[in-house]
């Protein structure tokens, strides 16, 4: 059992998961994560979030310790990915009567969750107030795409409290739950920023409206649905500036074009370093950095993602396909808001040479701007293929 009380008639209910490595198989979690969800006691019982099905029996000890569960008057679900809503459809079986509250959004995914076409749900109305009993009042916010199009924070009026679901959390498991009791600061501002990169950073214009909606509240508390309480005086106001510094769009003076690539055997990095050349020729202020994908990997790339003008992929062509952590670059590159944004295509192969067309065919799909047909060369690139991979980065450059 891991119940924690916040403070009066505020508890945490969620589960602790330290052992988590690796969150929806693509985040890595070094330092796990929690499941935060909260139980407001009062004449209203009233649950915010569930925990990932996994973690059912803790969180309904923790809730069961603390209330009847036939006197829970409902569940607020502010963002209904499995992490938050996936023990719904187990809890609304031993309590049929907890009424649902969700986003209008939230209403249309949340019967795919619990597959149950007549669950108790209703759907609030941005603004729209909760009368809790004891003159407490709950307000719904809805905050579009943090993180999906269903999310919304609650806002707890009385004692000045926000739970915003994936807004200002992080995965990184403190068994206080209180950013004041954070031992591990470095780590905890460390995994705060790759879990914005990684979350928000293709919805950075949503960043600034969430923030905007927070600052026009009193906020002492926010109850994000994982990671630590963040609190008035301790982390909230940095958290909140930080969020607001990496939201707001920068313009690079000069270009930033990473070249991502892998390469067997050393032939598809020749042709990197080339291309990166070429580039710098035409733009000598360019910032062109190299990621051997073997050594940095594709999951710590978001922000490099995000911060891109225009990229480079390399991959050299083995079991006539492009290699996995490339493949693992461009699926990060579907969470990323990267539509638009040029891309050159380059690599060495050996007899049938796919991997390129079949990136720049999925790249393609997702409205990136591929650069002609890619650069490539047969096994060892020769001083003439080096050449043309260097005036291939020459027109890119160019193309910019
Ligand atoms: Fe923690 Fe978007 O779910």
């Amino acid at each position: 059992m891991s119940v924690i009380k916040l403070m009066d008639g505020l508890y945490s209910v969620g589960v602790l998961n330290p052992a988590l490595r690796v969150f929806d198989v693509v985040m890595k979690t070094e330092y796990g994560t929690s499941y935060n969800a909260y139980l407001l006691k009062g004449e209203k019982n009233v649950l915010i979030d569930t925990v990932h099905a996994r973690h059912f029996e803790e969180y309904i000890e923790n809730v069961k310790s603390l209330v009847d569960l036939k006197s829970l008057d409902y569940i607020i679900l502010n963002h209904n990915e499995p992490d938050h809503s996936g023990s719904l459809e187990r809890l609304i079986k031993i309590a049929p009567q907890i009424q649902i509250l969700t986003s209008p959004a939230g209403k249309i995914y949340l019967p795919f969750i619990t597959n149950d076409p007549m669950i108790n749900m209703r759907a609030v109305r941005d603004g729209e107030t909760l009368d809790i009993g004891g003159g407490k009042t709950l307000q719904f916010i809805h905050a579009p795409f943090l993180h999906w199009p269903d999310s919304m924070f609650t806002w707890f009026e009385q004692d000045q409290i926000a739970f915003t679901c994936d807004f200002l959390g992080t995965h990184f498991c403190e068994p206080t739950m209180s950013d004041a009791l954070v031992q591990y600061k470095q780590a905890y501002y460390q995994t705060f920023k790759s879990y914005f990169d990684a979350i928000f950073g293709p919805f950075k214009s949503y960043v600034q409206k969430g923030l905007d909606k927070l600052k026009a509240l009193d906020v002492k508390f926010v109850c994000p649905s994982h990671g630590p309480v963040l609190r008035r005086g301790v982390f909230l106001e940095e958290a909140m500036l930080a969020y607001d510094d990496w939201s707001t769009p920068k313009r690079h003076e000069h270009p930033v074009i990473p070249i991502f690539y892998c390469s067997a055997y050393g032939c598809t990095g020749r042709l990197a370093v080339k291309i990166a050349e070429g580039i710098n020729h035409v733009l000598p202020a360019a910032t062109v950095s190299m990621y051997d994908l073997v050594h940095v990997s594709p999951c710590s790339l978001c922000e490099t993602i995000n911060e891109a003008d225009a990229f480079c992929i390399g991959s050299p062509t083995i079991n006539k396909n492009a290699l996995p952590p490339v493949w693992e670059l461009i699926h990060m590159l579907e969470g990323t808001n990267c539509k638009g944004r040029r891309a050159a295509l380059f690599g060495s192969y050996g007899w049938s040479g796919e991997a390129l067309p079949l990136l720049s065919t999925h790249l393609k799909s997702l409205n990136v701007d591929v650069f002609e047909d890619g650069c490539r060369c047969r096994f060892v690139p020769s001083e003439t293929e080096l050449q043309e991979a260097y005036d291939f980065g020459v027109r890119f450059a160019k193309s910019l």
